[in-house]
């Protein structure tokens, strides 16, 4: 039994020289996915892992590893993030002229498939999508880098999503600026899985990890 709400860590923020040490860090101080943000220099101006680097963090994982694709192509891709290890995949819709394709791929690799959307992709695009999908990633954030302002023009997408969901299994997970003001807006439009980098990472240490606790406490008792 999992929390109702998640919360999800992007390593994207933690210490790049201690990957390992900082997953088990935030796991045991309350984290309940970890989100591993994977950009190509080319979909978003900047560059981070390969499917390696998420084989070596795995094993370090003991709860849902949240791979984020931010690349295109991606199709040629996801069985090699499938077989590093990750338990969710989600690709954007703008990163593919076939995201139906893409998500068939994606479960025929064994995973969960996440379609992401850009602050500029309206909800009716993925409508087609409902029955073939187990999670939405709203980007709150341009894509690319961690640290950005929250776009609130995304809290009305999140409602119409959460609404066109309807009783079906799916997150809807947000992804950029949350924090301790922004996760009750979005919880409060039907958001289940936050991922956050900057406000879960900031002012902590893998030798100081108490601080992570306190972040993300702090993430959580505001919308709960
Ligand atoms: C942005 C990434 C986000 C980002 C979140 O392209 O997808 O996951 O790391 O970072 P914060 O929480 O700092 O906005
Ligand atoms: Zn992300």
């Amino acid at each position: 039994m999992g929390r109702e709400v998640k919360i999800a860590p992007s390593i994207l923020a933690a210490d790049f020289a201690n990957f390992g040490k900082e997953i088990r860090a935030v796991e045991a101080q309350g984290a309940d996915w970890i989100h591993v943000d994977v950009m190509d220099g080319h979909f978003v101006p900047n560059l981070t892992f390969g499917p390696a680097l998420c084989k070596a963090i795995r094993p370090y994982i003991k709860s849902v590893m949240d791979v984020h694709l931010m690349i295109s192509p991606v199709e040629h891709y996801i069985e090699e993030y499938a077989e590093a290890g990750a338990d969710i995949i989600t690709a954007h819709y703008e990163a593919t002229d076939h995201p139906h394709r893409t998500m068939q791929a994606i479960r025929a690799s064994g995973c969960k498939a996440g379609i992401a959307l850009n602050p500029a992709t309206p909800a009716e695009s993925v409508e087609y999508l409902l029955d073939s999908i187990d999670l939405i990633c709203v980007m709150t954030v341009n894509p690319g880098f961690g640290g950005q302002s929250f776009i609130s023009s995304q809290l009305e997408k999140i409602e119409k999503l959460k609404s066109m969901i309807g009783s079906r299994q799916i997150f809807l997970e947000i992804d950029g600026g949350i924090d301790s003001k922004t996760a009750p807006l979005v919880v409060a439009q039907g958001a289940n899985v936050l991922v956050a980098g900057s406000a879960v990472f900031k002012g902590g240490s893998s030798d100081n990890p108490s601080v992570y606790g306190e972040n993300i406490s702090a993430i959580r008792n505001a919308f709960e």
